[in-house]
């Protein structure tokens, strides 16, 4: 860090402790390393404060502060992100700002189905805030104990409920967000209808805090379900499964919320791996998907007839068989048995992550072309492709050959990220469908991006960011905003 970046740095500091007060910010290193790792440790970065500001006026002012004197800023959720997008950058130039305690439900509004809360809010305790004013919120994650709703906004999270409720982007009614020059954007509103020129709120969904800092949400609720009823289908393989769920989604409508793609090797990683797991029949199948069915309390005839439907499916030989969930703990054990695969699959040893969408009904093909493919590149590596088939979101992870060294295998990650990526782009599909950029994905955006779209992406960072403070070196990369050889300061 040259020594006019240092003193910039040590003001702007200094003047935020102040502004913040004590319990305000952070700077003992012991206290700021949870901040600096990212949560899959691929990334160490560093910091000379974590701000840990209470309110938007303060969001505000310290970004005033830093804009000032061109200090950049990441901002900071639950720190669950894939790919390393809150996690500074190693230099320690960067003042973090995490949103933790900004954690309140401003207002809870059943008549118009919607809740407004703080971007620190953890998204299981927004979920719990809407069930107790006989709502839902829908949006439900692996990591909902801990990621937090201006992280999931900020990256539009996925998860397992997409294909009936959409993504964070679809779930969010107003947004309030203080820009980097540290004006306060306020389109706070539980509005369902309003085209007013551009849906500027849209820009920030994804944008991985590279525009701004996200500080409160209104979003949408839903009606509480009646009920459930969940099913783990046994299938011959993914285009079996593509032709059930157009089977059931003929049959049941849009009262089917998640579809998951399980291939047997997942199943026995989770038996090996996870206590409790179990298979839930008697022997081995290819393929499971688990299916759930939300209930409406106003319709009591569904679960029989969510039930005939996958009877049916087993009848005309679509499925090879299926267990349906008979209580709430056996609901559980079936979701266990698709949840615990991301950790099943870490504890099993080094793996190659993929997070690629395609549509749906051509997901059975890109299996069959590309599994072969990946066997030929690396032999004896064992492809665990899971996810949410329903939404074209697949997880094309590789586990290492059994027994083989995990770092070697980790080597062979430029090669066969190219092979997956190169093909999910001539299928025009995507090589982030819900984890976002990050720092991790920054070469694979400028290589599959469209370049209309990139150009597009730069001139709004532009625009938005002149400074080019906000969460540097995320989604774009190193780039300048402003200057595209990255070696000046924009013109104003
Ligand atoms: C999941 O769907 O389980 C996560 O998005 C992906 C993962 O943890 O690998
Ligand atoms: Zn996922």
């Amino acid at each position: 860090m040259d020594s006019d970046t240092n003193a910039r740095l040590k003001r702007t500091a200094a003047r935020l402790r102040e502004l913040l007060g004590p319990g305000g910010y952070l700077d003992q290193p012991a206290d700021v390393e949870p901040f600096v790792v990212d949560h899959r440790r691929l990334y160490r970065g560093a910091t000379a404060l974590v701000a840990l500001p209470d309110s938007t006026s303060q969001v505000a002012e310290l970004v005033r502060l830093c804009a000032a004197e061109r200090v950049p800023i990441v901002p900071h959720g639950g720190n669950t992100s894939y790919c390393g997008g809150a996690t500074p950058r190693e230099s320690g130039e960067e003042i973090l700002v995490s949103l933790r305690r900004m954690n309140r439900v401003r207002e809870t509004d059943p008549f118009n189905d919607s809740i407004t809360v703080e971007a620190g809010c953890i998204l299981a305790d927004v979920q719990a805030a809407a069930d107790e004013a006989g709502r839902l919120f829908p949006m439900s994650l692996g990591s909902e104990g801990s990621c937090t709703i201006g992280g999931n906004l900020s990256t539009n999270a996925g998860g397992t409920a997409v294909l009936r409720y959409g993504m964070m982007r679809d779930l969010l009614l107003g947004l309030e967000v203080v820009l980097p020059d540290g004006s306060v954007l306020d389109q706070l509103r539980g509005l369902r209808k309003d085209n007013t020129g551009y849906d500027v709120k849209q820009l920030f969904v994804g944008a991985e805090g590279t525009l701004g800092i996200i500080t409160a949400a209104c979003l949408r609720l839903y009606p509480k379900p009646g009920g459930y009823t969940t099913a783990v289908v046994a299938l011959d393989s993914p285009r079996a499964a593509v032709d059930l769920l157009a089977g059931l989604r003929t049959a049941l409508g849009d009262s089917i919320t998640t579809f998951e793609l399980v291939p047997r090797i997942a199943l026995e990683l989770v038996c090996r791996h996870i206590e409790g797991a179990s298979d839930p029949f008697d022997s081995p199948h290819p393929w499971y998907v688990l299916v759930e069915v939300t209930l409406p309390q106003s319709d009591s005839d569904l679960a029989q007839r969510a039930e005939s439907a996958l009877a049916a499916s087993i009848e005309s030989g679509r499925a090879s068989d299926a267990v349906i969930a008979a209580s709430l703990a056996q609901r559980s054990a079936l979701w266990q048995l698709r949840e615990s695969i991301p950790e099943a699959q870490t504890r099993e040893g080094a793996s190659i992550k993929h997070d690629i969408s395609i549509e749906a009904r051509r997901l059975p093909d890109f299996i069959d072309e590309c599994a072969p493919l990946l066997t030929r590149l690396v032999p004896g590596a064992r492809l665990v492709a899971y996810g949410h088939l329903g939404d074209g979101n697949l997880h094309f992870n590789l586990s290492g050959p059994e027994c083989a060294n995990g770092h070697a295998f980790l080597e062979r990650s430029p090669e066969v990220k190219r092979l997956v990526h190169d093909l999910v782009a001539r299928y025009r599909g995507s090589f982030s469908a819900e984890h976002g950029i990050g720092r991790l994905k920054v070469d694979e955006l400028s290589r599959y991006e469209d370049p209309a779209a990139l150009e597009l992406m730069r001139r709004i960072k532009r625009v938005i960011d002149p400074l080019g403070i906000m969460n540097p070196g995320k989604v774009l990369g190193e780039l300048q905003a402003g200057d595209e050889d990255g070696d000046g300061p924009p013109p104003r």
